[in-house]
């Protein structure tokens, strides 16, 4: 397998899917529509839909387009959270997917409103896919994966995350307050992602919580990297400002334990990460090597 081809080409189909669902900038409100492309259409590595279609691919999910409308809406779900961080009342950032923020472009207003629009057109997306179910127990299926992309985004996950992330700004944190963070702003979306490929497939209960497991130390490990990489990273490679952390006097892996630390604790999460998927192949005879190299990638990651 050539890693590199093979992340292109996934990358390049969840742009398409993208494009596909992005709504025609036309009529009286095109200004909305501007600032939700604007935001979605950016790039970005496209991580989190990527997970939850090898996800499914691991369980053996054969009907890929059922998938697709909640691959859309998690990239959705996403991107509104990003327009949202980078506000002046959050992290106030400048520099978002390599281009000016929502807010420095379309005004604070307007930015708030991609952020709303962004989450209700995810749901609106993700719901088409009763549409697309060929049976009772797909259907049923696809009802399971509405409630976690409800759930996992909302007060227990993202959004949880966020408000004590802002709410402890300039405060010193300890690990476990940090993991808690952690958890639920970063590691819920991916969570919500895995879970859901996981649950389309139709993966029981008790891989579900496997999966569930696994997303939630790659979640920490990503963010524990992303707050190296907003220290040792650059603008053009990440696409946003560095430093954000430090001007808002946050509490990070980086600021409690160095550079090295923090360094051998993503690569220690995302080894317990490892261990799960190979636990989950074993018992359930199943394989999907490209997701196996993208969870040992994402820890060395540059962007
Ligand atoms: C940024 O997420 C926010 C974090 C949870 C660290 P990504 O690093 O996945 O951002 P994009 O989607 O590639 O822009
Ligand atoms: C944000 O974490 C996680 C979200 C829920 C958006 P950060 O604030 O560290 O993300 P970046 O560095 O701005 O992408
Ligand atoms: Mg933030
Ligand atoms: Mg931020
Ligand atoms: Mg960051």
């Amino acid at each position: 397998m050539n890693f590199k081809e093979e992340l292109t080409k996934r990358t390049e189909e969840i742009e398409a899917l993208l494009k596909k669902a992005a709504p025609k900038e036309e009529g009286y409100q095109k200004t909305i529509f501007e600032a939700m492309n604007y935001s979605l259409m950016a790039g970005g590595k496209r991580l989190r839909p990527m997970l939850m279609k090898e996800t499914y691919r691991l369980f053996g999910g054969s009907h890929e387009a059922v998938v697709h409308p909640f691959m859309t809406a998690i990239e959705m779900i996403h991107t509104y959270s990003l327009i949202h961080d980078d506000l002046p009342a959050l992290d106030n950032d400048e520099y978002r997917r390599g281009r000016k923020t929502s807010h420095v472009v379309f005004g604070e207003a307007m930015a708030i409103l991609a952020g709303d629009a962004l989450m209700n057109y995810a749901f609106e997306t993700a719901s088409k896919a009763f549409d697309l179910a060929e049976n009772e127990d797909e259907f049923h299926r696809i009802a399971n994966a509405v409630q976690i992309l409800s759930s996992k985004p909302g007060i227990y996950g993202m959004i949880g995350g966020q408000v004590v992330d802002v709410e402890r700004e300039g405060q010193p944190l300890t690990k476990s307050v940090l993991d808690f963070i952690h958890e639920l702003k970063t590691s819920a979306l991916i969570e919500c992602s895995m879970m859901i490929g996981a649950v389309l497939a139709g993966a029981d209960d008790e891989a579900v919580n496997k999966v569930e497991k696994m997303a939630k130390n790659i979640g920490i490990s990503f963010q524990i990297q992303d707050d190296i990489l907003d220290v040792t990273g650059t603008l053009e490679e990440l696409g946003k400002k560095t430093h954000s952390d430090e001007k808002n006097n946050k509490t990070t892996y980086v600021t409690l334990f160095g550079i090295d630390g923090a360094m051998k604790e993503a690569e220690r999460f995302s080894a317990d990460a490892e261990k799960i998927l190979e636990e989950i192949s074993e018992s359930n005879n199943l394989t999907n090597p490209f997701l196996t190299e993208l969870i040992c990638q994402l820890v060395h990651r540059k962007k």
